[in-house]
């Protein structure tokens, strides 16, 4: 199975970003983990991180016909961006959502995501796990 994986802004800065809500690791050991993750699911991963929101609407249309699914982190464009949120309606691939911090329990203008409203499935607050947990959620129901 092919998996596109997104992180939106900032998510490079990880390990130097506000490390008590986002934690010390870096952006590297991020992408470590995701690429442990896929293995462990036997899926394959693309991993893509932009700073620019139509980068990442180019991507996810990029991903129509050529991948199986979507995890996104669309950082603080989660909370903004119908552009992304029309993306994922448009290529119509299953997408789940991951946040490393727990939105819901943070600003209110963190609880409104519009990307999640294309999401089928959404882990939150669980970290590096949540991408873990997404790529797992996406081989057990679409994988063979
Ligand atoms: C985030 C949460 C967003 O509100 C924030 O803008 C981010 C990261 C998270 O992973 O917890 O940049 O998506």
């Amino acid at each position: 199975m092919n998996l596109l994986v997104i992180n939106g802004p900032n998510l490079n800065l990880l390990g130097i970003r506000e490390p008590n809500i986002y934690g010390d690791q870096s952006f590297a050991a991020l992408e470590r983990f995701i690429q442990a993750a896929a293995q462990e699911s036997g899926a394959s991963v693309e991993l893509f991180q932009s700073n620019h929101e139509g980068a990442i609407v180019d991507k996810i249309q990029s991903a129509y016909g050529r991948m199986h699914g979507i995890v996104i982190n669309p950082a603080a464009y989660t909370h903004t961006s119908v552009a992304i949120l029309d993306a994922l309606k448009a290529v119509a691939l299953p997408a789940v959502e991951v946040h490393l911090s727990d939105v819901n329990s943070r600003e209110p203008f963190r609880q409104i995501s519009y990307a999640g409203m294309a999401c089928e499935e959404s882990f939150i607050g669980l970290g590096f796990e949540g991408y873990r947990r997404a790529i797992q959620y996406l081989c057990q129901k679409y994988g063979h």
